[in-house]
């Protein structure tokens, strides 16, 4: 019975030595923490710390946070008036437990917002001045709340179509294109400790690029903007670093700094071209669009390791204008890209894999700001 119990005691000794051996004894935010902050966009299930295991890994290696989906408008305003805050207070609470900058996302945008904030009490298509009236009762209640608890806020978000012109969203066809500069009027005067954020995908396409340098220029001359948010959600292949270092320096001469807020890199194929990140242009699922469902391929795997460090030298070349860079999830297993732009398909895009153990791209991160230190891709083992 005994030699039962110690051989059980063993087992679980050296199943724990392994996890431990996989562990990340790292910090990343710590490591990076001279040249712009490291965030994470977390899902409500771990700020609010029902899924302990990623919210004590996240608070290990991550010094900012962005709420995946929680403050968006139909998250924190469902209904008129009826503002919904236990998840955004949870938020907050675990973010300043654990000393992590909150990235607020997002204000304003086209998506995720209830029908009832551009329709009258008829149903009808709102005024102008009943949803400008809206917009700026939402950002000055959410801010005011949680006034110099929000480091930065996107206040909008995704308002530019790719060839540089502005989207033709509610938001404009009723409000007009005043709409963003509105936005960050409220935002600023709600809050003027929070750094205010444009953030949009695709944001390193020349022609978006310079649509949405013009408007930062001019916001910033006025002192209603403070970054731009370079959403970042890449794919394998593309953009290619360079065109993401000419779109730093664009911004950087529009005198904002810039924020990479939804860094992810998708390794599966895609059939539609090169659209990143518009939730709204879903694909059908087809087998062969699905190749990594049983995990992925050491070489695949080392050309993703690749990719995050040539795009992070960029970021690291940049860190004078560079605030942070923001991963769009923890791990594989919970990242948007399984079930975007094609539902039900296997996606391996972040840093830590399914079973939160750091993959290679993340050592490599860790090896490019300390080398040696990195675990051996080989043992898994710190030196
Ligand atoms: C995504 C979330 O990750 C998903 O959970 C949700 O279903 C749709 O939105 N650009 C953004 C983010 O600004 O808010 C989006 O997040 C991804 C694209």
């Amino acid at each position: 019975m005994m030699k039962k119990a110690l051989i059980v005691l063993a087992a679980a000794a050296s199943v724990s030595a392994l996890f431990a051996a996989d562990t990340p004894k790292t910090n990343l935010g710590k490591l990076y923490e001279d040249d712009f902050l490291i965030g994470v966009a977390l899902p409500q299930q771990v700020t609010s710390e029902r899924d302990k295991a990623r919210a004590e890994l996240a608070a290990s290696q991550f010094n900012c946070l962005t709420p995946e989906n929680l403050m968006k408008w139909d998250g924190m305003e469902p209904q008129e008036g009826q503002f919904n805050w236990g998840p955004a207070d949870d938020l907050v609470k675990y973010a300043q437990k654990n000393k992590i900058k909150i990235h607020g996302h997002t204000l304003i945008w086209h998506s995720q917002t209830p029908r009832w904030v551009f329709e009258d009490k008829d149903g009808k298509p709102a005024s102008r001045d009943l949803v400008l009236k809206r917009m700026k009762n939402h950002i000055e209640t959410i801010m005011k709340r949680y006034k110099g608890k929000i480091d930065a806020w996107d206040v909008v978000n995704e308002a530019f179509n790719e060839d540089g012109t502005l989207r033709n969203s509610q938001w404009k066809r009723i409000v007009g294109d005043d709409f963003i500069e509105k936005a960050f009027e409220f935002a600023r005067a709600a809050d003027p400790s929070a750094k205010l954020v444009y953030n949009d995908y695709n944001a390193d396409t020349p022609s978006k690029r310079d649509g949405i340098a013009k408007l930062a220029k001019e916001l910033k001359k006025k002192g209603l903007i403070d970054a731009v948010g370079m959403q970042g959600h890449y794919l394998i292949d593309f953009p290619s670093s360079k065109q993401i270092e000419e779109a730093i320096k664009v911004y950087a001469d529009a005198g904002v700094m810039v924020m990479v807020t939804e860094m992810d890199i998708d390794v599966l194929p895609r059939s539609n071209g090169r659209v990143t990140a518009d939730i709204s242009q879903t694909q059908e699922y087809q087998e062969k669009n699905n190749p990594y469902t049983k995990g992925l391929p050491d070489d695949v795997s080392k050309k993703l390791a690749d990719r995050y460090v040539d795009i992070f030298k960029v970021f690291l070349k940049h860190s004078k204008v560079m605030y942070s860079v923001t991963v769009w999830g923890l791990d594989d297993g919970t990242s948007w890209l399984n079930g975007f732009p094609v539902r039900g398909r296997t996606n391996h895009p972040l840093l830590f894999d399914r079973q939160l153990k750091a993959k290679p791209c993340y050592d490599a991160l860790v090896n490019l700001k300390q080398p040696n230190a990195a675990r051996s891709a080989k043992t898994g083992k710190m030196p």
